[in-house]
């Protein structure tokens, strides 16, 4: 069987954001998705489940055909990813590292805000990352638990997100960041409401886009990369979305949000 399939997980919804910059940079590549959609949201759940889960979803990927996994879930990725690597032999990458290196890159004042989920920030994922890289980096980091059951429920720019925002967001701006991480993946989401809230001083980083590009340079070196990345335009190579949860519900928000539908979703029980 060929390994050269992508599997990216998240709790939910959120790991479309990073999906859809696999769909825009390495194109030919074929992507399984699961979306823990039963277990959503993880922010705010013991380390030793998380770990549980992701373990659990990797090998169903694995099984599938997956022979890259990428956590499209910050969360997983501050907690499991040292971890389960060490237990699988399929390549991994996360979401922290790269958008770490992405946002020292940015920033100009040396001072990087990150909202996250609280087992993110609980973590200090981000901001030890940030430190390896540059240790007089200033970094204050945010939870910021009600974003994403919004997101979930297909709330993108409501007065409550508004106002969620306008608490998780205020203090970063008083602290003066000129460069914010969007350090969970259901936050691009609401980069719009975002932008407005803070204005244009200061620059959001996406975690993704630095994310898929080294995992395009890792795949690229071991062999995994079908076609030209970037290059060609194949449609539709064949993409399959899971969910633990109800398959509806993950269709009308993503439709929402992507306006198109991620099909075929499957509905599978894998954590019970
Ligand atoms: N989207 C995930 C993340 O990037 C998980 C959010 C959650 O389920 O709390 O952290």
């Amino acid at each position: 069987m060929s390994r050269s399939i992508i599997g990216l997980f998240d709790s939910g919804v959120g790991g479309l954001t990073v999906a859809e910059e696999v769909f825009r940079t390495l194109p030919g590549q074929r992507v399984i998705y699961f979306g823990d959609t039963l277990n959503v949201p993880y922010g705010g759940r013991p380390v030793a489940e998380l770990i549980s889960f992701a373990e659990r979803i990797i090998r169903f990927l694995f099984e599938q055909g997956a022979g890259y996994i990428i956590f499209a879930c910050n969360t997983s990725s501050a907690v499991s990813l040292q971890l389960l690597r060490e237990r699988f032999d399929v390549p991994m990458i996360g979401l922290i590292e790269p958008g770490a290196a992405e946002a020292v890159r940015l920033s100009v004042n040396g001072n990087i805000g990150v909202i996250a989920t609280e087992a993110t920030v609980a973590a200090g994922a981000y901001s030890a990352a940030i430190k390896r890289i540059n240790p007089r980096v200033r970094v204050c980091s945010r939870a910021a638990p009600r974003l994403v059951p919004l997101v979930e429920a297909g709330e993108l720019d409501s007065p409550r997100v508004e106002q969620a925002l306008r608490e998780y967001l205020g203090s970063m701006r008083d602290e003066g960041i000129d460069t914010l991480i969007l350090g969970c993946s259901h936050y691009p989401f609401l980069r719009p409401a975002i932008e407005r809230i803070l204005g244009s001083g200061v620059t959001l980083v996406d975690p993704a886009a630095a994310t898929v590009d080294a995992a395009a340079r890792d795949m690229s070196r071991r062999g995994l990369l079908t076609g030209n990345p970037g290059r060609s335009i194949v449609l539709s190579p064949g993409h399959r979305y899971f969910v633990s949860g109800e398959a509806a519900g993950f269709v009308s928000v993503a439709k929402k949000f992507l306006g198109r539908e991620p099909a075929p979703v499957t509905e599978i029980c894998l954590l019970r």
